[in-house]
């Protein structure tokens, strides 16, 4: 499962190159990039709920809250947590021995999870896993990325050219969340970088 592992180093101000990929990318923190494990899941529902409850609440209400993070609570859906880590492609970002996001891809072109903790926002994480999560689907020769997407997120998602195809209105336990669909062309001649 193990693939390799990337350590990026902020030493500077300035931007400076990923020695895997080439790509200039900004960093501003010390973070490695690994695939996720089993025994990961824990520390993934943890940051998932903190971050939802604090980071989306800016978006959504309590009850769209309440009704995002269910899955997670009283062992429910335990087996679809599961399930995501052994079938989809998972890239957990660490900081020491902390998990400081992840990004899911399922079936090689849909971006499923894609969540950062809630006190490193901003400082480049999700840019570096959503490079390698458009590299896999690139290796695996996908001509498109698609997904559905949080209004929080929607905002991340310009950079690397996201169109939205349409806003969706999601129904959970009830309560409706409203997200939208998402897609991008993919060039499988080019390596992925942000600026694509
Ligand atoms: C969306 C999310 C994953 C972004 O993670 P991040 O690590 O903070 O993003 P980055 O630091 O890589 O941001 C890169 C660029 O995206 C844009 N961006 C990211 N978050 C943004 C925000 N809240 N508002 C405006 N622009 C934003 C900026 O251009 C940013 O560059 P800058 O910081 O130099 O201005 C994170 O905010 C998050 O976990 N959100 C809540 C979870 C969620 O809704 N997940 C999606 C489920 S579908």
């Amino acid at each position: 499962m193990y693939v390799r592992e990337y350590r990026l180093v902020r030493q500077t101000d300035q931007p400076v190159s990923d020695t895997v990929t080439g790509m200039e990318i900004e960093m501003r923190c010390e973070f490695t990039i690994r695939r996720g494990e089993l025994n990961d899941l824990p520390e993934l529902k943890k940051l998932f709920v903190d971050t939802i409850t604090s980071i989306c609440k800016a978006d959504y209400d309590a009850d769209q809250i309440d009704a995002w993070i269910s899955d997670t609570k009283s062992g429910a859906n335990r087996q679809s947590w599961y399930d995501m880590i052994i079938n989809q492609f998972v890239l957990v970002a660490q900081y020491g021995i902390k998990i400081v996001g992840f990004a899911t891809l399922d079936d090689g072109n849909h971006i499923d999870l894609f969540y950062v903790h809630k006190d490193h926002q901003r400082q480049g994480i999700a840019s570096r896993l959503y490079v390698g999560l458009e590299n896999e689907a690139r290796r695996q020769h996908q001509t498109i990325l698609t997904a559905d997407i949080s209004k929080t997120a929607r905002r991340f998602f310009i950079t690397p050219k996201f169109n939205v195809l349409a806003e969706q209105v999601v129904n959970r336990k009830g309560v409706d969340l409203i997200n939208y669909k998402m897609i991008k062309s993919i060039d499988n001649n080019q390596t992925a970088s942000n600026q694509d």
